[in-house]
């Protein structure tokens, strides 16, 4: 920015600094004049690259770097002494682990966490763009901290994660929230303690959002949420562009870890004592698929199922990559888990076309036959959407039976929701709501009833739980997981938790089970 961009900049803030109403609504006035551009160029302290969704089509393969050097800068290293800071996150496990990265990093810089957003001096909300409900709901949070931001000048409200690669979304918030300070992009979360630093010194809006993915950053601090299951990142970004997803756009094209990376971090927490890792992926079945080392998933579950770690779970997997050479690697078990989670979106081989998925109803068949016959055990579950352009009665019929036909035992089910920018937005969303609400809810059922199905099977029996802590519901309960992601509810001493024991099932409900104790509590791993 030069000194005039910076002088109208600050001509902006300079209206009343505390008095956020008539200083939102001069940038407004302005802002009717001009278009986002010129906007953004002249009155914001700013890198804003609105995401180019051609251009992010026509990605290639290009070096990505891989930088080990990444430091807090020394003068910023106690800027947070003495302050507290709360991250709010939105959306997938993909966006915890990212929460798990910054509250890293604002650790490292002296803060210190809090759950009382009247206690933070740094609140940040890490979003999600997958549905317009998900945006719904940050834009209804921005919305109450307003009063928060009013009373507490100095606080720092920052809008991070996926909605902030949206062009739509930025502009939204320079328009009718410009009480934010910052705005900054998934790939910039490394480069948070030098833009917390600007909007604390300056009085401008600061934004810094790539639309191209950067290097991979390599030790960056972690704060993880917990002591007992970590996630570890094995690669970042998709490039499948399902014609209804943003997840391309708003991740970027696919960078897989190196495998030494990943291992070295699995390693880490085994000695840490964790029991369990998923490794985390848009679609981990891609993973090295950039590397041109001919080393993909397969090879590194292999290495991993070494490491003395109880669990190892993987998400999210796209059938199309599911290869001959992970199903040989899973098949071996150990502490590879026996569940896969492969969303299928829809049972209709027209729908799944123009969906862009690159795979028939009669090929995902085949794969879940090939995944079965080499582990007869598998729990399968899945992601469906209902009510995509087009999807006329009989198509919909068709999601019904696959659900039948694959015996999913849970699936996470969604309404189609049109996502700016991707190739389904530009087609008309023909189907009406009541419809699509009618879809959903007899899917739902299904879905309950084969859920119900799955847990009646494991009445009588001992499974073997990790147990993760008190029940969310009954303080009095302790809770946790079997190897095949069930939700077990029990009655033990609190020093089983973070044990794996055997629990025997004595009910079974539509989504979890009831068990008891099997005599002493005696770790089985
Ligand atoms: N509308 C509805 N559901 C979507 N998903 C992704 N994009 C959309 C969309 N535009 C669902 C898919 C995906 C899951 C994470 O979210 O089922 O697997
Ligand atoms: Fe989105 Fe998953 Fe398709 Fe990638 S594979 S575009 S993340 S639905």
């Amino acid at each position: 920015m030069n000194e005039e961009q910076r002088k109208q900049a600050n001509q902006i803030k300079q209206v009343d600094p505390t008095d956020i109403k008539s200083d939102a609504d001069s940038n407004l006035e302005r802002i009717q004049h001009i278009d986002s551009d010129e906007l953004i160029g002249k009155y914001f302290q700013a890198t804003y690259e609105p995401p180019n969704l051609k251009k992010a089509k026509k990605r290639k393969r290009e070096d990505v770097k891989v930088h080990y050097d990444f430091s807090i800068p020394e003068e910023m290293k106690s800027i947070g002494k003495d302050k507290k800071f709360l991250i709010r996150t939105y959306g997938c496990q993909m966006n915890a682990h990212d929460t798990e990265v910054m509250a890293g990093l604002l650790t490292d810089m002296g803060y210190e966490s809090t759950d009382d957003t009247n206690e933070a001096d740094v609140i940040l909300l890490n979003t999600c763009a997958i549905r317009e409900n998900a945006e719904n709901k940050v834009f209804g949070e921005i919305g109450h901290l307003k009063p928060l931001k009013l009373e507490k000048p100095d606080l720092i409200v920052g809008v991070c994660g996926c909605m902030s690669q949206e062009e739509s979304v930025v502009n939204k918030i320079l328009k009718k929230h410009p009480f934010i300070d910052m705005i900054f992009g998934t790939h910039n979360i490394h480069r948070l303690p030098s833009l917390l630093k600007e909007a604390m010194f300056s009085k401008a809006m600061v934004m810094e959002v790539w639309s191209k993915e950067g290097d991979i950053i390599e030790n960056l601090p972690k704060v993880r949420k917990g002591k007992i299951k970590g996630w570890v990142n094995i690669m970042y970004g998709c490039d499948k562009f399902c014609t209804y997803c943003i997840v391309p756009y708003t991740r970027g094209k696919e960078r897989s870890r190196m495998p030494e990376d990943i291992i070295q971090e699995v390693r880490q927490l085994a000695a840490a004592g964790y029991k369990e890792i998923t490794l985390l992926g848009q679609n981990v079945n891609a993973y090295g698929k950039d590397l041109d080392m001919k080393y993909g998933l397969g090879d590194l579950m292999e290495e991993i199922s070494k490491i003395d770690i109880p669990r190892v779970r993987f998400t999210t997997s796209h059938p199309r990559d599911f290869d001959d050479r992970l199903i040989e690697v899973l098949s071996k078990g150990g502490n590879l888990l026996d569940h896969i989670h492969l969303p299928v979106q829809s049972g209709s081989s027209e729908v799944l076309r123009v969906m862009a998925r690159r795979y028939t109803r009669e090929e995902y068949l085949k794969l879940v036959d090939k995944i079965r016959k080499a582990m007869p055990n598998t729990t399968l579950t899945t992601d469906i959407i209902v009510g995509f352009p087009n999807e006329s009665d009989e198509q919909f019929e068709e999601t019904m039976t696959l659900m039948e036909e694959v015996g999913f035992e849970s699936a996470y089910t969604y309404i189609y929701s049109p996502r700016e920018g991707t190739p389904s937005a530009k087609w008309e969303d023909n189907i009406p709501m009541e419809v699509k609400k009618e879809r959903l809810q007899r899917l739902n059922a299904l879905v309950n009833k084969q859920s119900a199905e799955a847990m009646q099977k494991y009445e009588g029996q001992t499974v073997k739980v990790l147990v993760e802590g008190e029940s969310k519901k009954n303080p009095d309960v302790l809770s946790g997981y079997t190897e095949r992601n069930k939700m077990v509810n029990f009655k033990a001493p609190k020093s089983v938790i973070g044990k794996i024991i055997d629990v025997k099932i004595t009910k079974a409900k539509t989504w979890s089970l009831d068990g008891e104790l099997v005599k002493e509590a005696v770790e089985v791993n």
